[in-house]
């Protein structure tokens, strides 16, 4: 048994189900994320597990107790809301000291926790201020020290980071790993960030529409999405839709609009309608002429570490992207290859709804 279980859950508000037959297990000291676009039904879930949302049904279980219905101070659990509600009239020390009070840890005992909680957060200098003499992520960050400062056996994170600054929520988001390494406790955080769900996860646990549709390691998740929806959401990617041509042992040809492409067979046969899913990392630019298609430099975009491309060419526009090695980038109208292996083509059975703009996969 894992040390969080929930089974079954659905939460419904009339006829509206924010969350559907969720179930989910985290082990102990692990740290997953839910990922998911807004709406999707991960605070809800956050907080059907916190105790403040009562699930219509099914079961939560913590260390093999049902909590399911057990009131949320009796859980003990460390939480973050996403609107991190400090209280007004109290300095920082006192907002991060009213949890060991309400546990009722010795007097002595306070004054160190407190002080080693604000220290993981950095934010030791300013026990005395009040929160309105902080800015949003310095509150944010009282608020982690006020979850971790109990030392409970799960810490619930709902948009821990949200008011950073990017430069700060990088810091924070390997900070945030560390501490949860450091004191070990099980972490269930709830972003829709993917680049932060990624990189501090063990596990990340996709949701869509009040459902879970994936649950995996980042890796598995960025490389192997289980539904197009993810593969939109997760990354950038270059969605085609064709259709399967002929099969023999190990390879398919998929007729994209005509223009055949050899990708690895799968359990593919042949008249499938499917969807080719090419991460723009994974199309390599060659010279002009070599490759698998042709295409031409439609526009070019700088992102610092890397430089995306949009190539026109016989599929439409495709985006790809290239480290910035230092090198001189193509110009807009220079005529390109383009090759990829097949193995980083990924197939989805249907076609999509819409074909996609690639600028508006671009995010
Ligand atoms: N108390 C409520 N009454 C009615 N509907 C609710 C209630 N709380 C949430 N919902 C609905 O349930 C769905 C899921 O909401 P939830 O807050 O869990 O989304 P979320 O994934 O956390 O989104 P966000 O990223 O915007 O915070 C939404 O459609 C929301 O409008
Ligand atoms: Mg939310």
């Amino acid at each position: 048994m894992s040390f969080l279980e929930l089974q079954d859950i659905t939460k419904s508000y009339g006829t509206l189900n924010a969350v559907s037959d969720v179930t989910l297990s985290v082990e102990k000291g692990e740290f997953v994320s839910l990922l998911g676009p807004s709406g999707c039904g991960k605070t809800t879930t956050l907080q059907m597990i916190a105790g403040f949302v009562e699930p219509t049904s099914g079961t939560i279980r913590l260390d093999g107790r049902d909590i399911t219905h057990a009131k949320a101070n009796s859980r003990g659990l460390g939480i973050v809301f996403q609107s991190y509600a400090l209280f007004p009239h109290m300095t920082v020390f006192d907002n991060v000291c009213f949890g060991l009070e309400m546990q009722r840890v010795p007097k002595g005992e306070r004054r160190p926790r407190v002080e080693e909680a604000l220290e993981l957060v950095h934010l030791a200098a300013y026990a005395g201020r009040y929160p309105r003499e902080l800015s949003g992520g310095q509150r944010q960050r009282v608020a982690l020290a006020r979850a971790i400062v109990i030392r409970p056996p799960v810490l619930l994170l709902d948009e821990p980071l949200s008011n950073l600054d990017a430069k700060l929520r990088e810091a924070m988001q390997f900070e945030l790993r560390d501490i949860q390494r450091k004191v070990g406790t099980t972490t269930v955080m709830v972003t829709h960030d993917q680049a932060e769900a990624f990189s501090i996860s063990d596990r990340v646990v996709v949701m869509e529409s009040g459902r879970i549709t994936q649950i995996d390691q980042p890796y598995r998740i960025y490389e192997h999405p289980e539904t197009e929806f993810i593969s939109r959401f997760v990354g950038k990617t270059n969605l085609l839709p064709g259709t399967v041509q002929a099969v023999n042992d190990r390879a398919a040809t998929v007729s994209l609009g005509g223009v055949p492409v050899e990708i690895d067979a799968g359990a593919l046969v042949r008249g499938d309608t499917v969807t080719l899913c090419i991460r723009p990392e994974k199309l390599r630019l060659t010279g002009s002429g070599l490759g698998r298609l042709p295409g031409r430099v439609a526009e070019r975009y700088f992102l610092g570490s890397q430089w995306l491309y949009h190539i026109d060419g016989p599929l439409g526009t495709l985006m790809a992207v290239t480290p910035n090695d230092g090198s001189a980038p193509l110009d807009t109208g220079e005529p390109v290859g383009l090759d990829w292996t097949p193995s980083v083509v990924r197939v989805h059975r249907g076609r999509l709804a819409e074909a996609p703009d690639p600028t508006l996969e671009a995010h």
